[in-house]
């Protein structure tokens, strides 16, 4: 088995002389169009597929990092954590792949732009600027695909978190995972939109790792989820080519979908929808049925995320008023 520190001890061998006192970075959050549902290697997150998603532009995560005495200090949105918090646990045990020899800890402070309390993953958001912060404050240079690399070994999906716009995460095949990294996808379509509608918070009943693990091993369905992803991310590449926003759209519903009935054919079932999320679904289609092109993607939760064009922004807000729109190219 390849560990994450023999990976880390790679990329960094031999940098980091020119560090400074702190790093500070941000990094937006992202979401799947094409969804990461399933690895095949749990150590270092590789994924079973590729995937392909749109930034939330100015939504994302603050880090500003610097070097403390003693165990690591973490504050969220200004918030000192205990050490015991599972925000902690998990920063404390990615930041232990690059720690000098003294074992000195980091003071972190962490701070997310995305609505407080919506149930929205900042994970993505949060490894990436992390990565972007820890390369400033030890000076290793790294380019965008190795922080990329170095992300994933957090969560996969913060390999997507370091650019805006449309970004593919490229599966690979390589055991040692580097081939297995992001890369923004060549675009100028800046009408496209994302909207977060804001259905319900507070905690996951199961972690989208857990449930993932659990759609692998157990799931019906999960054997034809591959091929599904492969002909969607053609698609939706097709349909980014030409511009084709209905084609777009419709891959990336149907793909969220797809990812769904895996989850639901899982033993025990996993089924993140609430009535809430089903009648979202409805209004979306309804919506559409009356001629506005509206599509929807869901991840590890009930609320939906909706895609449009800028062109029917206020369209969609009359029948979503609540709904936050993010522009994924920020000027
Ligand atoms: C449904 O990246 O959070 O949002 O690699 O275990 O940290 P880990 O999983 P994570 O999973 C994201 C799942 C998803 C789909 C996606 O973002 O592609």
């Amino acid at each position: 088995m390849i560990t994450k520190q023999a990976i880390v001890d790679r990329l960094l061998n031999g940098r980091g002389a020119a560090g400074g006192e702190t790093g500070e970075a941000f990094a937006p959050a992202n979401i799947a169009l094409c969804k990461y549902w399933g690895k095949r290697d749990e150590t270092l997150n590789l994924p079973v597929t590729s995937s392909l998603s749109l930034s939330l532009g100015t939504l994302g995560s603050h880090c500003h990092l610097r070097r403390c005495d003693g165990p690591d200090r973490i504050l969220l949105n200004d918030e000192p954590l205990p050490p015991a918090h599972p925000f902690v646990v998990r920063a404390s045990a990615f930041l232990d792949l690059f720690r000098d020899p003294s074992g000195a800890g980091y003071a972190v402070a962490a701070t997310n732009t995305i609505p407080t309390a919506a149930g929205f993953a900042s994970s993505a958001s949060g490894f990436a600027s992390l990565v972007l912060a820890l390369d400033q404050l030890h000076g290793w240079a790294l380019t965008r695909r190795e922080a990329s690399i170095l992300a994933r070994l957090g969560s996969g999906s913060a390999c997507r978190s370091l650019w805006q716009g449309l970004v593919e995460w490229h599966a690979g095949s390589a055991p040692d995972g580097m081939d297995s990294y992001a890369e923004p996808i060549a675009s100028d379509w800046e009408a496209l939109r994302i909207g977060l509608l804001v259905l319900e918070g507070g905690p996951k009943p199961i972690s989208s790792r857990v449930a993932m693990r659990r759609t692998v091993a157990t799931s019906s369905t999960y054997a034809t989820w591959p091929a599904t992803v492969a002909a969607d991310m053609t698609t939706c590449k097709a349909a980014i080519a030409a511009k084709d926003f209905d084609r777009l759209g419709q891959a990336a519903e149907s793909n969220a979908l797809a990812m769904h009935a895996t989850m639901m054919t899982a033993q025990p079932p996993v089924l993140y929808w609430k009535p809430a999320s089903v009648a979202a679904m409805h209004q979306v289609w309804q919506a559409r049925h009356e001629g506005i092109p509206l599509y929807f993607t869901m991840d590890a939760g009930p609320n939906l995320k909706l895609i449009f064009l800028a062109s029917d922004e206020k369209a969609v807000c009359i029948h979503f008023p609540s709904l936050h729109v993010c522009i994924p190219h920020p000027a």
